[in-house]
């Protein structure tokens, strides 16, 4: 199987995944693109890039589009990240706001295989003893359908959940399976459901949501997706609604401003009234 890839098919394959996902691959870059060439060319039964490419060229599906999303995005994730935005979120921003409006719209809008929103889950039920899970409406959205379908199986490998999942928490809310693996449990999953959302190139709902999880995911994103995507977002939250982004993560090279607020440890950035605009 020859890997000599030519210029032109790393240009092909770094334009398709910058135009699908908004994931850019600098030229410098272009060798992380040879693994998930050969992983393609493995799942297409090609023998060469080139065969790849004409592939590719000239009779492109939906699954050969899917495939490359999957193989492209970063679906890194698990229990309780960072864990003080848990604890905000579960102590004193959800509770908070059910009890000033009822009910509380929250999104995760890059949840991955679905660890995000099973920690605020189980964080509100243990946080908060009898707690009314139907008063939080989830939207939980991904581009991957390979980390889709695993959120929706709500199934997790041994491995998965060693990381960042108390032992307490994993026999309490998760059913082991004959195979091993772990199920949250369906009184606790009921009402979700993962679906599918290009942060890039769909619209968002506007002015709805109290809460938006939006972690790790804008890393990848050059400076004027990610401006578009925060403006997105700036109008999908509702006022006094709140923002959470990763960790490493920071408004720098997008012009609009927000407060940030710090609730029980952790930063969030919010939608006060008229103080989240645009920098003059
Ligand atoms: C590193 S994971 C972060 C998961 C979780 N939010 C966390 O912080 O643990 C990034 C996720 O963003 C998703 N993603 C990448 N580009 C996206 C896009 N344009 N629209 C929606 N999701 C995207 C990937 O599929 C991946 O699941």
């Amino acid at each position: 199987m020859s890997m000599e890839i030519k210029k032109e098919i790393y240009d092909f394959f770094a334009k398709f995944v910058y135009d699908k996902t908004g994931i850019f691959y600098p030229e410098k870059d272009y060798y992380r693109l040879d693994s998930r060439i050969t992983t393609l060319m493995g799942h297409f039964q090609c023998e060469t890039p080139d065969e790849l490419f004409n592939l590719y060229v000239t009779k492109r599906n939906k699954d050969m589009e899917v495939v490359l999303i999957d193989l492209c995005t970063n679906n890194e994730t698990y229990f309780f990240r960072d864990n003080k935005p848990f604890d905000a979120l579960t102590k004193t921003i959800i509770p908070q706001k059910v009890a000033q409006n009822g009910y509380v719209n929250l999104w995760s809008a890059a949840s991955s295989t679905g660890q995000e929103v099973l920690s605020i889950v189980m964080g509100l039920l243990e946080n908060n003893p009898g707690f009314d899970l139907s008063k939080v409406k989830i939207t939980a959205t991904d581009i991957s359908q390979r980390a889709l379908k695993k959120a929706n199986s709500f199934t997790y490998s041994s491995l998965d959940v060693q990381r960042g999942l108390p032992a307490m928490l994993l026999v309490k809310y998760f059913d082991q399976l004959p195979d091993g693996q772990w199920q949250f449990k369906s009184e606790f999953s009921k009402h979700l459901r993962y679906e599918t959302l290009n942060l890039l190139t769909d619209n968002f709902k506007p002015n709805f949501y109290d809460v938006i999880c939006c972690r790790n995911v804008l890393i990848y994103q050059n400076k004027e997706n990610k401006q578009m995507i925060m403006q997105k977002l700036f109008d999908s939250i509702r006022s006094d609604g709140f923002l959470l982004m990763g960790s490493g993560e920071s408004l720098i090279g997008t012009d609009i401003t927000l407060t940030q607020s710090s609730v029980d440890g952790a930063m969030f950035f919010v939608k006060e009234n008229q103080t989240w605009k645009k920098a003059a």
